[in-house]
């Protein structure tokens, strides 16, 4: 896969020279380049911004510069590459998001800074990208650099050589739609504090239920939200066992919280 990404800030993108995205890089399964917006400007001053028509505070980036900047990383090919532009008012970045973009040839990041880049930019680069417009979440950091780190992460290591273990994509919290189990190593007593006996027992099957049954627990206590979305099609009698200790009945394919002391259905 190549990623381009376009920053005032390159600087700030040093970490994905580390660790596995590092290694991914090295090893040729990731060509990630970082361009400085402010060399695709050609005023005396590298001027990337400029007062916001309409008024109001803070300062849009200037179009021009962008356009420069994306046609130069734009690589063409048979498919038009994906240009992703970290933004508040973005769609929300998840998972299977992160699984969609790791198949793509090229993905290009458009680091914002100031109150934004000028809209037309956006509209503009349809005709050369597919253009998402995506979020981390719903809180406002100061530009797209850390949102890149985060995408370019999720992404990078999914991709096939990546990660050594590829198993351990399948177990993790998302990949499934619910958070993961929690997980223990030596010593077996620490401070008092003691490690689940089932996870000791040897019998594969009881451990395999447990981490189900707190994989629901916890899903249920931290992300409620999550459960309202769970394919609940092809449950197990032992998982619609432990959904129903924690208040869930199945309907429709569908998990449906009982009322608060209302009879197991
Ligand atoms: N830029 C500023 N805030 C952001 C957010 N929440 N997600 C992605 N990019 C951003």
């Amino acid at each position: 896969m190549r990623i381009d990404v376009v920053s005032i800030f390159p600087e700030y993108l040093a970490p994905l020279e580390l660790s596995l995205i590092g290694k991914a890089r090295q090893d040729g399964i990731l060509q990630l380049n970082v361009h400085d917006l402010r060399s695709f400007t050609t005023d005396k001053h590298r001027t990337v911004d400029d007062t916001p028509y309409g008024g109001g505070a803070g300062m849009v980036m200037k179009p021009e510069p962008w356009a420069q900047a994306l046609e130069a990383v734009s690589q063409g090919g048979a498919s038009k590459p994906v240009l992703i532009v970290p933004s508040p008012a973005g769609e929300r970045f998840t998972q299977a998001l992160a699984y969609e973009l790791a198949e793509e040839q090229q993905l290009v990041f458009a680091c914002g800074r100031y109150e934004g880049i000028d809209e037309r930019v956006i509209d503009w680069a349809r005709e050369h990208f597919t253009v998402r417009p995506v979020s981390l979440g719903d809180y406002v950091l100061n530009g797209g650099e850390v949102a890149v780190l985060a995408m370019v992460e999720a992404i990078g290591r999914l991709l096939p050589g990546v990660v050594g273990n590829p198993e351990s994509l399948i177990e993790e919290s998302h990949s499934d739609g619910l958070l993961e189990y929690p997980v223990y190593t030596k010593p077996s007593s620490w401070r008092e504090h003691e490690v689940p006996a089932v996870l000791l027992s040897g019998n594969h099957g009881k451990i395999a239920q447990w981490r189900r049954h707190e994989q629901f627990r916890r899903t249920v206590e931290r992300r409620p939200d999550l459960m309202d979305t769970f394919d609940a099609g092809q449950l197990s009698r032992a998982d619609r066992n432990a959904l129903a200790e924690l208040g869930y009945d199945v309907v429709g394919g569908r998990l449906r919280k009982r009322p608060e002391g209302g009879p197991q259905g």
